[in-house]
């Protein structure tokens, strides 16, 4: 028997040593006992960090949504597989039961098919949280097209390029979107978005909120009227395992954003297993994770890992505030929820309002919380801890990226003794490491470096979207046959990893992960600006925020700083988005630049975060009399 479902800390250690020593075996006894598959695989695994090329379960067949319904349908058919819960408090929620997903599913597929897509046709979703992003994300599984989802709050010209950079044929999209008190007009971003995608030939419309929009006459479709004409039986398309499943971008250090690929067998195994474990979800349960299937999080832990699970997991479309600060808790309390899954960024806004908000609600159905997306702050623990959990339910701190497809570091609820801003342990399977200056792994424990891994895991991206030699740059350059996360972290006296945070030039505001140079790229287009950098400094909710310092060009001097600020964010907004806004615009007459040209971002850093006295050796500089300049003016 296989160890799906870990119990105690000591079945924890053993299967642990077992997953490391024959991960094999390891995998492949739960690849067989817990998913269905057309066929066996005649190779586990096969692995080279050099090329790098990982293949998992290879000539294997199989179908994630046949193990994401179908295998239910006897069992299950009629328990909710998906919670909707709206915007609105005045709109029911919705229970898509098993039997009604697969229904919904396959009649989107048949509409889908019916457009032409076919498999590995990449198909671009721009939906807000309602129900059709989870079913269309499903139906594209169905039928072997590779979804890219494009989180709807990204701008026209974020959108434009992933949809240009895999080369989408169809852009599924709804009329419009709510997010607390605003309605926001989707279907318009989407119409300027194709102004410059020549590829898609097809725009898929579902109504939301009934407004009155403009269709491109031969592109443009409403997707009810195709959804009441289909059938509701799809034939799976039959997949090899390393076939691709899904494209999902993130931001990088530099240039355009990487379209991060992951194939379906070994993505769905891992996502299933780390989820049953990471929250302990039981048949009754219900689970909830506040994040947008816009982000790898919704992808692997609202979709493909609690229904692999037959797990219950609930979709809301609203936002924290709304209609007040108590809607999380409200909610939590209306569907009784178990497990609930938020970010450090959310829990910091919550915190900071009156309790009353939370004391209101009956929170006693909370079993496990999880915690993702960036270093979650020792108040923001406690407070969670004490005012959510009462003490009672462990908190899964669970580090991971895009790229991993899958939680990575995580206490296992009940087993893993909990130590606040510690992702503690690694999952079975995984083989953290963490990798000092000279380019060697760091032993022992009570030790600082950079977390590298040394050895693949099922979920793993498979490359960069038309670019595998960025992908092996990115993460296999650094160190020699190690995959490189990007980040910092220790390792205390047991053994246990507390994340200190990217070590690149991402930066991590409310959870998102933003590139600098786009950003950067997005000011620069100002007409006034000459140059800018962008640096995070440190903000009570948003985890980081951005500050920006400007060079304008001398027609721009003369003009009012706070308008000029005003249109550098507009500009943001237009090109990212309004989540890669500035809080903080410095005008500076130069950049710290080494003598190579590149920006000296550490002094930045150290403005931003009002460190100046850590400035340290600043004499190695083209142009060290800016400094001076930049410390005086800092704001
Ligand atoms: C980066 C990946 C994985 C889903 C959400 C973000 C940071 C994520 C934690 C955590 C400390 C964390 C890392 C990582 N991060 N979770 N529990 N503790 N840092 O996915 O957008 O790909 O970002 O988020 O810096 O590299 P992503």
């Amino acid at each position: 028997m296989s160890s799906y479902h870990i119990k105690n800390l000591e079945e924890y250690f053993q299967v642990y040593r077992k997953s490391i020593r024959y991960p094999e075996v390891f995998w492949e006894e739960i690849a067989e006992e817990h998913f269905l598959w057309r066929k066996k695989w005649d190779n586990v695994l096969s692995w080279d960090f050099q090329k790098p090329e990982i293949k998992w379960f290879e000539g294997a067949k199989l179908n994630i949504t046949e193990n994401c319904i179908d295998r239910h349908l006897g069992i299950r058919g009629d328990k909710t597989a998906i919670i909707w819960e709206p915007n609105d408090t005045n709109e029911k929620a919705q229970h898509i039961s098993y039997h009604d997903l697969y229904e919904r599913v396959n009649k989107f597929a048949n509409v889908l098919k019916g457009q032409g897509i076919r498999k590995g046709d990449r198909v671009c979703i721009y939906l807000p949280m309602i129900p059709e992003l989870a079913v269309s994300v499903l139906a594209c599984a169905r039928i072997g097209a590779i979804h890219s989802v494009v989180f709807a709050g990204f701008s026209a010209s974020a959108l434009a390029t992933r949809i240009n950079d895999c080369d989408c044929k169809i852009v599924l999209t709804s009329d419009g979107s709510y997010r607390g008190k605003k309605s926001i007009d989707l279907k318009g971003i989407v119409d300027e978005a194709l102004e410059t995608c020549p590829g898609v030939e097809t725009v898929l419309v579902a109504k939301r909120i009934n407004s009155d929009i403009p269709m491109v006459d031969g592109r443009d479709k409403w997707l009810e009227p195709l959804l009441k004409k289909a059938s509701s039986e799809c034939e799976p398309e039959i997949m090899d395992a390393e076939d691709p499943l899904f494209i999902l971008y993130t931001s990088g250090s530099t240039g355009m954003p990487k379209g991060m690929m992951h194939t379906t067998g070994g993505y769905m195994v891992y996502a299933a297993y780390t989820f049953k474990n990471v929250f302990q979800y039981k048949e009754e349960d219900v689970y909830w994770c506040t994040a947008d299937i816009g982000w790898i999080t919704g992808h692997s832990y609202i979709v493909y890992g609690p229904l692999a699970n037959g797990a219950t997991t609930v979709m809301f479309e609203g936002v924290p505030n709304y209609p007040d600060w108590g809607r999380f808790w409200e909610i939590v309390e209306k569907h009784k929820i178990n497990q609930f899954y938020t970010a450090p960024t959310a829990i910091r806004a919550l915190a900071k309002e009156d309790l009353k908000y939370v004391e209101d609600h009956d929170l006693s159905s909370l079993t496990v919380l999880g915690s993702v997306g960036e270093p979650i702050n020792e108040e923001a623990w406690h407070w969670y801890n004490d005012h959510i959990g009462k003490k009672v339910c462990p908190i899964s701190d669970t580090w991971w990226q895009t790229e991993t497809g899958g939680i990575m570091i995580s206490p296992i609820p009940f087993s893993t003794p909990t130590k606040p801003t510690y992702a503690s342990l690694p999952m079975p399977g995984i083989v953290p490491c963490l990798m000092g200056k000279d380019g060697k792994e760091v032993q022992g424990n009570q030790v600082l470096g950079r977390l590298a891994f040394k050895f693949p895991w099922p979920a793993m991206a498979r490359t960069i979207w038309g670019n595998h030699k960025r992908y092996k740059e990115t993460y296999f350059a650094d160190y020699d046959n190690y995959y490189f996360s990007g980040d910092g972290a220790m390792r205390d006296e047991v053994g246990y990893y507390r994340i200190t945070g990217r070590v690149d030039d991402v930066i991590i505001v409310s959870g998102h992960n933003l590139g600098s140079a786009p950003i950067e790229n997005a000011i620069n287009e100002h007409q006034g600006v000459a140059e800018s950098a962008i640096v995070g400094f440190p903000h009570d909710i948003k985890g980081n925020a951005l500050y920006g310092f400007v060079i304008l060009k001398d027609e721009a001097l003369d003009r009012d700083h706070d308008e000029l600020r005003r249109e550098i964010n507009q500009k943001i907004t237009e090109r990212i988005g309004p989540i890669a806004k500035l809080d903080k615009i410095q005008f500076t007459s130069g950049l710290p630049k080494t003598r190579s040209g590149k920006i000296m971002r550490r002094i930045l850093r150290c403005v931003a975060h009002n460190t100046p006295d850590e400035l340290g050796d600043t004499s190695t500089l083209l142009n060290p009399e800016v400094v001076q300049e930049i410390i005086d003016n800092a704001l």
